[in-house]
């Protein structure tokens, strides 16, 4: 049985809003997969609804076992952590350390287990030699990593990063990749949200497209990218490299500058 499941889920916000539509999707233990799709096709709130901030108003989210709608959120959200597209909206104690601290609760640790899980959360974020600032002396880009900590430090099985590679630079996107690294490779799940596609290109295999409250196409990343009606359906770009590689007719269905370049070679060769 899969970790994390949406089985023919719908969501309607109490305004009336339809922001899911019979959208089935499900997760592997260690897994790393990426959301991508235009603004409003219903990405952040499939993922509320995996970590129960969200519950179906039809359809069924299953979590390690456990059907939502018959666990509290708290509960829910002890096995899934999900870090917020806007990190104001879940930041809210005095200092990085103690956001980071409050996270480590309810877990039950003793003393030295908490300040080691709170350390490592901090070391991987890059956040150490600031723990001890507001979390707002930091610029908005580098507060979505104190939201990322945040998370880190509750250990759940799963973790949720909505559009973490909003507004970063190269230096913080290897960061990113770092701490998605050091999950999957503990057998944590991840899942991300991102409009980023050169960073889906380069760091994901598998990919979810959505489009209009619905799922596009659930499959490889070369898969999405080279398929000229997913990318339509989606409103979405493919990498420039992709594109120019369509322009010059290389073979191999290229996504990334590696194998661009690559390619470039062995027809000069
Ligand atoms: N709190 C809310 N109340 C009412 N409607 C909402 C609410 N949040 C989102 N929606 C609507 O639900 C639909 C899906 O929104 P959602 O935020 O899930 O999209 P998204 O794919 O995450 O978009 P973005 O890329 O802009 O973050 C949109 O039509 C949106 O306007
Ligand atoms: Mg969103």
């Amino acid at each position: 049985m899969a970790l994390l499941e949406l089985q023919q889920v719908s969501f309607i916000y109490p305004n009336g809003s339809k922001a899911l539509d019979q959208v089935s999707m499900s997760f592997e233990e260690g897994e790393k997969v990426a959301i991508i799709g235009q603004n409003g096709a219903g990405k952040t709130t499939a993922v509320k609804l995996m970590n129960g901030l969200l519950k179906p108003t039809s359809g069924t989210v299953i979590v390690d076992g456990w059907n939502t709608l018959e666990h509290t959120t708290a509960q829910v959200s002890s096995k899934v952590g999900y870090v917020f597209q806007n990190p104001d909206d879940q930041i809210f104690h005095e200092t990085i350390r103690e956001e980071v601290e409050f996270s480590t609760r309810h877990l039950n640790l003793s003393e030295s287990e908490a300040s080691q899980v709170v350390n490592e959360a901090l070391q991987l974020t890059g956040l150490m030699d600031v723990a001890d600032l507001h979390p707002y002396s930091l610029p908005y880009s580098l507060r979505k990593f104190v939201a990322i900590a945040a998370v880190l430090a509750m250990q759940t099985k799963v973790v949720i990063l909505d559009e973490p590679t909003a507004g970063q630079d190269a230096r913080s996107l290897e960061r990113l990749t770092k701490i998605i690294e050091h999950l999957t490779k503990n057998g944590k799940t991840v899942i991300m949200i991102t409009h980023d596609m050169n960073y889906v290109a380069d760091q994901f295999d598998r990919v979810i497209a959505m489009a209009n409250r619905r799922v596009v196409s659930d499959s490889t990343a070369k898969e999405i990218f080279w398929n000229p009606a997913v990318m339509k359906e989606s409103h979405l770009q493919a990498p420039p490299v992709t594109q120019l590689a369509g322009t010059l007719s290389l073979g191999g269905r290229i996504i990334t500058v590696d194998a661009f370049v690559k390619a470039c070679k062995g027809t000069k060769e």
